[in-house]
């Protein structure tokens, strides 16, 4: 099976550079193709990474009108809390550029896990009907233009926990953990068919402590290894890239 695209840096600050080029380019193109822009935003590292957007030439070649804003995972916090990955994101970057807040697609904060989940698969069809999320032919999931994820140590993906029952949910698009093992305990998260159903997904993983689990989660491993989360990624018919620095990357065959 194939694992996707390693993109290795050997500093940060070159990472970041690569990954803020390659969304600004998949923002062009599915603005072309598409006259809009479907990203999902996981939480932790990765925004960090992503604060060159808001600097040029991307704060001027964006075209950030067409952008609509999705959380492929959030932790049922209020929007004001530090737990918050909405917070987060427009802290560093979404209150630094012109997205229009119409555009942005926060949970809503005033709801039970349970209830969030239901809310925000509502809402997320009612986007696909209207076409500002695409559709999968295969499965009609939502066929986001891109969904940027991180990594922990673990090898979970988005709120999708090793073992974690969620991992195997089939059917709905999002799902609710009131016992995740990283807290808080209650997120709400998108599900594997709806992760595998993207046009892009980019994984970014920095740092030694998730060497072992990134080997684990894309070389050939031997087959009592556990399945880890992030070997779940598998897009369909999508691209799959890796966005990692050197001591993430140290463990790997390709390396
Ligand atoms: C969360 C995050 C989570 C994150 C990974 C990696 O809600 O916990 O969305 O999925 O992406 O834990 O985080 P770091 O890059 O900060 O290690």
């Amino acid at each position: 099976k194939d694992r996707g695209k390693l993109r290795i840096q050997d500093n940060l600050d070159d990472l970041a550079t690569e990954l803020v080029e390659y969304i600004a380019e998949l923002s062009e193109v599915s603005v072309k193709e598409r006259g809009v822009f479907a990203i999902a935003l996981s939480g932790g590292s990765l925004i960090g990474l992503m604060g060159k957007l808001c600097q040029a030439p991307y704060n001027k070649t964006v075209d950030w009108a067409k952008w609509h804003i999705f959380w492929v995972d959030e932790r049922v916090v209020s929007k004001s809390h530090t737990d918050s990955n909405y917070k987060l994101a427009k802290d560093s970057l979404l209150s630094k550029v012109p997205v229009a807040p119409s555009h942005i697609h926060s949970i809503n904060d005033s709801l039970s896990a349970e209830d969030a989940a239901t809310d925000y698969e509502f809402a997320l069809r009612q986007m696909v009907k209207a076409r500002t999320v695409g559709v999968s032919q295969l499965n009609d999931c939502p066929k986001f233009d891109l969904i940027l994820l991180g990594m922990g140590p673990d090898g979970h993906v988005a709120s999708l926990f090793p073992n974690h029952i969620a991992l195997e949910e089939r059917d709905e698009w999002v799902t609710f953990l009131t016992d995740s093992p990283k807290p808080p305990p209650e997120r709400i998260t998108f599900t594997l068919p709806v992760i595998n159903s993207a046009s892009n997904v980019a994984v970014v993983v920095t740092g030694g402590s998730k060497a072992e689990a990134l080997r684990m989660a894309i070389d050939d491993v031997e087959p009592d290894t556990p399945l880890l989360p992030a070997r779940m990624v598998q897009p369909t018919t999508g691209n799959l890239v890796w966005f990692l620095d050197n001591p993430a990357a140290s463990k790997l065959e390709a390396f």
